[in-house]
This record gives C-alpha cells, sequence and structure tokens, in this order.
C-alpha cells in the first residue's frame, strides 16, 4: 500500500505517508509518500542530469518513445480506467473516454515531436538584411515542473508530460494526492520504455511545500498548472523569470437561439453539464436561452435529468456519481442554497441523496449569486431567460474567466456575431463549451489563465526559439 516518489527511474521511500481513501467506498486505496524539501531537490536534480539525454535523442527516438507510452496505454486500457474510476469516483464510461483521450495525447505528442520546426527569415525585407540567411530553431527550455489536478488524473498529466518529452525537455511531476495513483500507473508504464532514466520524475506530498520548491530553484525553467486560479497566480506571481503556463477555472456559458431544435441538442447540454459530475474546467455552468423557448427548454432539460443513472462510480452504467469528497459536495450544496435565498429557482435536484449532489438545474438566477459567477465545480447548471443575442452575450462576458463559449442558433450573422464578441479562448458554433480534442488549442483568457495547451501550442511554450543569422557577403 506504500506508495513511494519516482526519482531517476526509482522508487523512493519516505518517512512520512498520506493515506488516501476512494471517494465512493471510501476503502484505504493507498499511502503516498510526503517528499520532503531534500526529496524535491533531488527530483529535479536527476531531471536536470537527464536533461543532457534528452537533448540528445533525435525527433525520432523520442516519438518512438511516446508512441510507445500510447501503445502501452492501449494495452492497459481496463486498469488505467478502473484506478481513475476507483481514486476519483469519475463513472467509468467516463474513465474509459479519458483513457482513450490518453492514448490519442501521446500519439499526438509522438507526431508533433517530428513536426518540431523553426521558420526561415527574409532577411533582405530590411536594407540591412541585405546578404544574410538566417532561420529559426526550437531548443528544449530543460526542466519542466508540472502540478495537476485530480479531474482528469491521465490525461490532463499527459498534456504536460507528452509535450515536455517531445520538445526534448526533462520533467518534475507534482499530482493532486486524491488521483496519484494514475500518475503511478504512468510511472510504470513510462519504465519499460526507452526514455532516459530521471527524465520523467514524480513527487508527491504537500502541495505548498512542493511548489515552492519549485518556484526557488534555478533548474525548474518552466513551471506548468492546471487548477485553481489563487493557486495559480500566487505561482505566477512569484515565478520570476520562468516560464509559467496556466491552466484554470471557468463558468462557461452557451447561448440557445430561437429556431434550435432543441432535441438534438439535449444530449450535448446533459453531457455539458454533468459528465464527471461537472468537475470540468469547460463544464457548462450557464445557459442562457431566448425568452420565447425558455419554458419547452426546461421542461426537455429536466426530463433529460430524471433519465439519469446515479449511483456507483464502478459500475459502467452510471452517469452521476458523488464529487471528489464530502467536503466538495457538502460546499456546491451551500452555493445552490445560497442561490435560492437569493432568488434562484430549483427546476431539478438541489440536494445531496445517498452521499451524491444530484444533478441539479436552476433557474432565475442572479449574476451575483456564486453558482453564477464562480467556478462551482459541481454537477449544477443554471438556465436563465434573454430578451436579445446581444444580452446573453453580455451575460457571458460579464464573468472574471473565459475558457470556451458555446452558442446553438441557425443563423450564420448571429454565430459571426457570437464567436467575435465573446471574451473567451475558444468560442463553440452549435455545441457546448465542454468539447476538446486534444491536438486543438486550449486555453483562456482573463483569469482562466495565460498560455495554451494542445500539444503543438504547449511545445511552443516549453521551447526556447533560437535565431541563426548567417552572413553570406
Ligand atoms: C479541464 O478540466 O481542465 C480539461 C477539460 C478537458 O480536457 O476536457
Amino acid at each position: 500500500m506504500k506508495r513511494g516518489l519516482w526519482i531517476h527511474g526509482e522508487w523512493k521511500m519516505t518517512a512520512e505517508y498520506m493515506e488516501v481513501q476512494a471517494p465512493h467506498s471510501q476503502e484505504v486505496i493507498a499511502h503516498f509518500a510526503m517528499a520532503t524539501e531534500q526529496d524535491i531537490h533531488e527530483a529535479i536534480a536527476s531531471a536536470q542530469v537527464a536533461a543532457k539525454s534528452m537533448a540528445a535523442l533525435t525527433a525520432f527516438q523520442r516519438a518512438e518513445i511516446l508512441e510507445h507510452l500510447s501503445t502501452l496505454f492501449l494495452e492497459n486500457r481496463e486498469e488505467a480506467a478502473n484506478i481513475i474510476s476507483l481514486e476519483s469516483a469519475k463513472p467509468l464510461k467516463y474513465a474509459y473516454a479519458e483513457i482513450d483521450r490518453t492514448i490519442e495525447t501521446y500519439k499526438f505528442a509522438a507526431e508533433e515531436a517530428k513536426r518540431l520546426s523553426g521558420e526561415m527569415i527574409p532577411m533582405d525585407a530590411s536594407k540591412n538584411g541585405e546578404g544574410r540567411f538566417a532561420y529559426t530553431i526550437r531548443e528544449p527550455i530543460g526542466v519542466i515542473a508540472a502540478i495537476t489536478p485530480f479531474n482528469f488524473p491521465q490525461n490532463l498529466v499527459a498534456h504536460k508530460v507528452g509535450p515536455a518529452l517531445a520538445a526534448g525537455n526533462t520533467i518534475v511531476l507534482k499530482p493532486a494526492t486524491q488521483t496519484a495513483l494514475s500518475a503511478h500507473f504512468l510511472a510504470k508504464l513510462l519504465a519499460q520504455t526507452n526514455l532516459p532514466a530521471g527524465a520523467f520524475n514524480l513527487v508527491t506530498g504537500q502541495g505548498k511545500l512542493v511548489g515552492d520548491v519549485f518556484l526557488a530553484h534555478p533548474h525548474v525553467k518552466m513551471i506548468t498548472f492546471t487548477g485553481s486560479p489563487a493557486v495559480g497566480i500566487s505561482l505566477r506571481n512569484r515565478a520570476g523569470l520562468k516560464k509559467v503556463t496556466l491552466e484554470l477555472g471557468s463558468n462557461a456559458g452557451v447561448i440557445v437561439d430561437e429556431g434550435v431544435q432543441l432535441d438534438q441538442i439535449m444530449d450535448r447540454i446533459i453531457m455539458g453539464a454533468f459528465s464527471n459530475q461537472g468537475q470540468v474546467c469547460i463544464s457548462l455552468q450557464r445557459i442562457y436561452v431566448m425568452e420565447s423557448i425558455v419554458n419547452e427548454f426546461l421542461d426537455k432539460l429536466s426530463a433529460k435529468v430524471a433519465q439519469l443513472v446515479i449511483g456507483d462510480p464502478l459500475d459502467e452504467t452510471t452517469d452521476i456519481a458523488m464529487m471528489i469528497s464530502a467536503t466538495e459536495q457538502e460546499r456546491a450544496h451551500e452555493w445552490i442554497e445560497e442561490a435560492v435565498a437569493e432568488g434562484a429557482k430549483i427546476i431539478a435536484g438541489g440536494y445531496i441523496d445517498n452521499q451524491v449532489l444530484l444533478p441539479t438545474v436552476l433557474s432565475n438566477v442572479s449574476s451575483q449569486s456564486k453558482v453564477s459567477c464562480e467556478e462551482i465545480f459541481a454537477p449544477v447548471v443554471i438556465v436563465n431567460s434573454v430578451s436579445t443575442i446581444e444580452k446573453a452575450i453580455e451575460a457571458i462576458n460579464d464573468s472574471h474567466y473565459g475558457l470556451q463559449a458555446g452558442i446553438f442558433t441557425p443563423s450564420i450573422e448571429t454565430a459571426f456575431k457570437a464567436s467575435k464578441a465573446l471574451q473567451v479562448g475558444g468560442v463553440l458554433i452549435n455545441d457546448v463549451p465542454t468539447y476538446r480534442v486534444d491536438h486543438m488549442p486550449y486555453g483562456g483568457v482573463k483569469e482562466s489563465g495565460t498560455g495554451r495547451e494542445g500539444i503543438k501550442y504547449a511545445m511552443e511554450e516549453m521551447t526556447e526559439m533560437k535565431l541563426i543569422i548567417w552572413n553570406n557577403q
């Protein structure tokens, strides 16, 4: 049951461990090593030593390692999915979907490893550039520290490990302790590949201590973080000249225009609002529906919510299980009660039953209620009616977040208008904002973060551009 740290290709045991229980069954599933400052330094030193071997690998060799890793996930798909479901209460069907994405993410990383390139600069565009020839190359940045959340314990890790290795970097990973079994599984798979020892290191323990050491260590050249805005912003403020990319939260919204076939969009709305119990950064949290169709929309939505299967995450038929912890569930429930006190109406759910916060739909919600203006990260969605598309766009933009937003509309003109006016990193026309495939640029504006993920884009963040100029005169 004791799980060590993975440093320089070996497991290292420590003096202290932290117990982790499965959220649903509450059985103890692991004791994770609490890394000391010295251990974290050791992991960084190991990554620093391995940086030379990584930088010496050819693109072909890096691609081969990542391709092998992708194949190993395919071969161990069932075990990998069951681990996610056990440690995070993600319903098994969504855990399988996550592993399928992970397989593809590492495949994209393998492909992008071969495409990492620079560009030719037309030097003679300047009078002073005549007779000169120049091009850029992309070089690995060195040691990258990655801090990852519980909600996608393999695929959000893959979005850091994949591009880091594809670009020839080394990495020290600090996963969320609750879902560190998945990170251990990854370490075991990577150990079966030709990855140089020390190119991937895994530390578990106290997040603040690990973050502080990452920030202070001169060999850590970049911190890539997915998690809460408070922690992300604090990391960035203290990072000095280190590169920092942040994937933070959101309260993503969608607009439903008149003329939309509501029956055709309901399954997407349900998936957007409730997959993984709403614990997704692009979970659909706010729906703005034109007032002429809002009653029909609410009737159809509540009928669909009533069909959701609630229960054990490890049961393949389950749609909704408990959230990551009873404490988080209580917090979300308090936000619902607060919204009701502020005038919201409960259309479905709204309470905790048999350990599970039921999928909840609220209408008539004040824009000041936390369920609207903060990220709830729970199976809760609000539906408000609007009189014009302009007002809906205004409502979505009235947020300190800006990750992705969607609009369902039959009008091309309205779609263009919305895609221009919405203040977010990605606009989905005729879909929910909860859409993501793993090679697309992904990231937000405002407090949703800085930088972009999606393998190619993350590799740009994880490399330094070098310019080479030849004087041919
Ligand atoms: C996230 O929750 O940050 C990522 C969502 C996704 O990859 O689908």
